[in-house]
């Protein structure tokens, strides 16, 4: 208010024309502030098991269930063009209720990691630590038998998040990416990869995480749509104060996080702005989700929209929100459109 008080006086019309600074091209990328950059940006990629398979994901075009093999080419192209990174999201041969791929060795997401960085051994690869993908009921942890309550069971599940992250680790992951708003899980994860030789491994948390309704074309993606009930009792509500998210995220700096990320970003701008405020020095991540990306998609095939000046569009506000980093499918367009 100040600063509002300090200039009004001096500042009216026509002194002040603010469309002198809109008149030139190069005037107005003069007072560009908000520049989105490849090397910003994280492209989710999707692994499933096999060779030379590559399947198109119908509700996210453009994106593709890789195997390993292809996978790894597809990081190579990813650092080629100068991007921030890859996040590895797997879809294993079997489910069980324990996700049990996940924690092993020879786990899909493992094998890609191997296989990534044999190719790209440079390319940052981020691997998402969650079991909703490996388990078979696709919840993002364990039920317990001894409770009987048909609900996630946090502590439980704590363990064998951090069983997952070091089993990435070990398959050479570079920073991993717990996804499944349990309490603890920052704590847990970060105690296992120190326990097990990996303390310089960083943490991004999915510290705001909300129940969204655009995660659709993603579980289709992913293949892990849950089968009974929803996320609603472990994933944030879209109605809950912003200040529960800030709460989110001071325990997860507590515990250990590294980067800190909003999920989803454009209809989460406001908190984007709010954390990024109040943690200037702590790295913030937003994630441009499934739903974002294809509902610009299916406009565009119609002729609805301009596909590039509407993600571009999309990307500048989360960036101008307070966002430094954006997991986006277009991470790849983006670089190419940037030239
Ligand atoms: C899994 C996970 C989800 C997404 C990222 N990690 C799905 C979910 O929580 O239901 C969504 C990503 C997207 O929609 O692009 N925990």
């Amino acid at each position: 208010m100040m600063y509002r008080d300090q200039h009004a006086s001096n500042s009216a019309f026509p002194t002040t024309r603010l469309r002198r600074l809109r008149y030139h091209p190069a005037v107005r990328r003069l007072v560009q502030e908000t520049r989105v950059s490849p090397a910003d940006l994280i492209l989710p990629l999707f692994v499933r098991p096999g060779r030379n398979v590559r399947e198109e994901i119908s509700a996210m075009p453009g994106n593709y269930q890789l195997s390993p093999d292809l996978l790894a080419e597809e990081v190579g192209r990813a650092a080629d063009l100068g991007l921030g990174g890859v996040i590895l999201f797997g879809i294993p041969a079997e489910k069980d209720a324990f996700g049990s791929d996940a924690t092993r060795e020879t786990g899909i997401v493992s094998e890609a990691v191997r296989a990534a960085k044999r190719a790209a051994p440079d390319a940052l690869v981020i691997t998402d630590v969650c079991f909703c993908e490996y388990t078979d009921h696709g919840h993002c942890g364990v039920f317990s038998e001894a409770t009987g309550r048909k609900d996630v069971d946090n502590d439980a599940t704590l363990k064998l998040l951090a069983e997952q992250a070091v089993v990435h680790a070990r398959a050479g992951a570079d920073m991993v990416a717990p996804s499944g708003m349990m309490d603890g899980m920052v704590g847990a994860i970060r105690q296992g990869l120190d326990a097990a030789g990996f303390p310089h491994v960083p943490i991004m948390s999915y510290a705001a995480k909300y129940a969204s309704a655009f995660y659709g074309p993603f579980r289709e993606a992913a293949e892990c749509a849950p089968q009974f009930g929803d996320r609603r009792s472990y994933q944030m509500d879209p109605a809950a104060a912003a200040e529960q998210a800030v709460r989110e995220v001071e325990l997860d700096l507590a515990e250990g996080a590294d980067i800190i990320m909003v999920k989803p970003a454009l209809a989460y701008l406001d908190v984007i702005r709010q954390l990024h405020d109040l943690w200037p020095g702590v790295p913030l991540a937003a994630y441009n989700v499934s739903g974002e990306f294809s509902m610009v998609k299916a406009a565009a095939e119609r002729g609805w929209l301009d596909e590039k000046a509407v993600a571009l569009e999309s990307l500048t506000a989360i960036k101008r929100a307070g966002a430094g980093i954006i997991l986006s499918y277009w991470a790849k367009d983006v670089a190419g459109w940037l030239g």
